[in-house]
């Protein structure tokens, strides 16, 4: 079941263990700028800084907007971005993000699976289950065969995500003077 009521409009969620994915929301941009704020979240993932209007503007103008388009397209989601909160059930906080779409840089098919977690929820597997949540979810209700992810070869956490999920290592590439594991997972794999 991938679809939550809350007040009339319905919500598209992903359910995990400890975690639910979420569709982004208007009301996230506070929780969602705070975790913007955080230095360990940005210094692997510069483009995610900006002031809180910019904040606001890419929320409606980008996020929302693509995942409506990418919920209505479903199974044949093409080019657009599903881009979810991971929210912890326990709390309800939303604790950080797992999105997908295409990598420009990537050789086709470029479709990846990208996310980031606050500081405070580190390694309690969080952003495994989220990912591993995102990839059964593509996999089993979408036209997609085949997910990238990247990560800096320095960043330690993120690659073991990625591994923890199945993907296979492709190689090392280099983008914007940075260097990447790309890996792949298939759907048959
Ligand atoms: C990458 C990131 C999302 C991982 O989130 P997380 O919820 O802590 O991930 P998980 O708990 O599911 O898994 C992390 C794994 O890395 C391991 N790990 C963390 N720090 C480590 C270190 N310094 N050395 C070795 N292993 C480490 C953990 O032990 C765990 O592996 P295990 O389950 O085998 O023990 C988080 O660190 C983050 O938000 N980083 C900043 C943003 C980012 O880098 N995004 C990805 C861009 S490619």
């Amino acid at each position: 079941m991938n679809n939550e009521e809350i007040g009339s409009k319905e919500v598209f969620t992903i359910d995990c263990k400890d975690i639910v994915l979420r569709e982004f929301r208007l009301e996230d941009l506070d929780e969602l700028y705070n975790l913007t704020l955080q230095p360990e979240i940005t210094d692997y993932l510069p483009d995610w800084k900006g002031t809180k209007e910019q904040r606001k503007k890419w929320l409606i103008d980008f996020h929302m907007k693509s995942n409506e388009k990418f919920l209505k397209a479903i199974p044949n989601i093409g080019e657009q971005w599903l881009n979810l909160g991971i929210i912890l059930k326990e709390t309800n906080e939303f604790i950080g993000w797992c999105c997908t779409g295409p990598k420009d840089e990537l050789p086709l098919p470029n479709r990846e699976i990208a996310y980031a977690i606050s500081k405070d929820y580190r390694s309690k597997g969080y952003t495994t289950q989220a990912a591993e949540g995102l990839v059964k979810y593509l996999f089993e209700n979408t036209n997609v065969e085949v997910l990238n992810a990247i990560a800096l070869t320095r960043n330690i956490p993120s690659n073991r995500v990625i591994q923890k999920c199945g993907f296979e290592y492709i190689n090392i590439i280099e983008i914007e003077n940075e260097e990447f594991h790309h890996y792949k997972l298939s759907k048959n794999q």
